[in-house]
């Protein structure tokens, strides 16, 4: 296979041995394969996919790969590329992969363009940069792309970008971030195919989103900076289903957390499950550590970093590298920052304090750590898998609209996730089916 663009093929027998450690760990997708393999339910379909390139997107590819989809990867974020992986997936798999960690924007929209030349006829993305290239693409919005990928998109013939996207019979979105972009698409009239939101199966975000993300950010950061965090002042920015599990985990680990949050009632929650809750701008001034998990905009902006103390850690969780203002922070510091350790970036502000930003500000649970363990991605890459059966047979009769996960695929991937962990559960007797579905029974 010549058509691919990774780091180094020779990592391909380590990445290997990974992927099948991460494996063990996914029986609900493993159940998936076996029957994929069988059935070939995504036979004749191409399919691009943009997601991280770890051990369990690997065994999303295989279980894809043996349902008969000819598939291309590509990453949905320069620095979350696992390269032994990639050189996995392409010299042990035979599957296409457009990957390098570390790849710079140029390189990261070269590699989209690779999975829109593959034509798809599905999509498969994490934070909604592959659809809304093909959207673009086809509207001739070409100053909204990067500008070697626009350079690209108008060498193309007027039908040759329609028919792109007329291709597509629909897409399945990841994260919380790409939803609420293909939401605002359709809203605004121009989701062009009907799109499964992955990410708002209860079996991805409640376990995912929350446990995921928990451990594994905490991981990213003490990774990053090997920081005891027993003691500290942790501020956790966001009190969703990320954020709870951070500031959950954070406590664990026997730091003191802060939550910062805008909505009323998430506030609310925090305070009640015991954190103490506070606007950023004080959060500012006592914490250690910070981490953004929003989705939203200079969530930790250049007011807030005036205040900050000397050594604290800055680093985000959420989808996009905006949470965290650095160009604010680099117009008050001196000269470029240091690479103190890999993936901690430290500015001297010009009052000579050190502020320590983590990952360039991209998600550090994939920067610096492996992303979410496989077990709880055994549960949302089994809503991927499916989320594409079930596309593949019914596009046809969906609109172009943003669908949830239908809720017979959620239960079944609970009811398999129990099963491989060995949990029994009790059933409803004739007696209380009865009693619970009675508007007659009472005092
Ligand atoms: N790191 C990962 O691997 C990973 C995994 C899943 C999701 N994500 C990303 O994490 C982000 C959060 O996801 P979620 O599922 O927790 O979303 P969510 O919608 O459940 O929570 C986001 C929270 O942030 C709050 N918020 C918004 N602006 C804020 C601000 N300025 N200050 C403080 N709080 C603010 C919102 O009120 C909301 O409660 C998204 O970008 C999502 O795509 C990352």
């Amino acid at each position: 296979m010549s058509n691919y663009d990774i780091k180094d093929i020779q990592q391909a027998e380590g990445g290997r041995r990974r992927i099948e450690w991460a494996e063990r760990e996914m029986p609900v997708l493993r159940s998936i394969r076996e029957r994929f393999k069988k059935e070939k339910p995504l036979k004749g379909l191409r399919l691009s996919c943009c997601l991280h390139v770890t051990t369990e997107t690997a065994n999303l590819m295989r279980t894809l790969h043996e349902g008969g989809a000819d598939i291309v990867l590509t990453a949905s974020n320069p620095l979350s590329t696992q390269d032994d992986v990639a050189a996995a997936l392409v010299n042990q798999y035979e599957i296409p992969v457009f990957a390098i960690k570390g790849e710079d924007k140029v390189t990261y929209f070269k590699h989209i363009r690779a999975a829109l030349e593959h034509k798809p006829h599905m999509t498969q993305d994490d934070g909604a940069d592959l659809v809304s290239s093909l959207f673009f693409i086809e509207m001739g919005r070409f100053e909204k792309l990067e500008p070697s990928l626009a350079e690209w998109a108008k060498t193309l013939k007027d039908d040759e970008r329609k028919q792109m996207l007329k291709n597509v019979i629909g897409g399945t979105e990841e994260t919380t971030t790409g939803v609420i972009r293909l939401k605002a698409m359709e809203k605004d009239g121009v989701l062009k195919f009907p799109v499964i939101a992955v990410n708002d199966a209860l079996t991805k975000h409640m376990f995912d989103n929350r446990y995921g993300t928990g451990q594994s950010t905490l991981d990213g950061i003490v990774r990053a900076t090997n920081v005891l965090l027993a003691g500290k002042t942790f501020v956790v920015a966001g009190y969703g289903w990320c954020g709870r599990g951070l500031a959950l985990r954070a406590r664990g680990m026997g730091s003191h957390v802060i939550v910062t949050e805008v909505d009323p009632l998430k506030a609310l929650e925090a305070a009640m499950d015991g954190f103490q809750v506070m606007p950023m701008l004080d959060a500012a001034k006592v914490g250690d550590i910070f981490c953004t998990v929003t989705g939203d905009l200079n969530v930790i902006d250049g007011h807030d970093f005036e205040a900050m103390k000397d050594g604290a850690i800055v680093a985000n969780s959420g989808h996009f590298n905006v949470e965290i203002n650095i160009p604010a922070l680099e117009a008050m510091s001196v000269g470029k920052p240091n690479l103190v350790r890999p993936f901690v970036d430290q500015y001297t502000t010009k009052d000579g304090r050190k502020i320590n930003i983590l990952g360039e500000g991209r998600l550090i649970n994939l920067a610096s750590a492996e992303g979410h363990p496989a077990s709880v991605m055994d549960m949302s890459f089994a809503n991927q898998a499916l989320s594409a059966e079930y596309m593949a047979k019914n596009a046809d009769k969906l609109e172009k609209k943003v669908y949830s996960v239908p809720t017979d695929i959620d239960n079944e991937i609970a009811r398999l996730k129990l099963e491989a962990m060995g949990v029994k559960i009790d059933v409803l007797s004739d007696e209380q089916l009865h009693y619970l579905n009675s508007w007659e029974e009472g005092t």
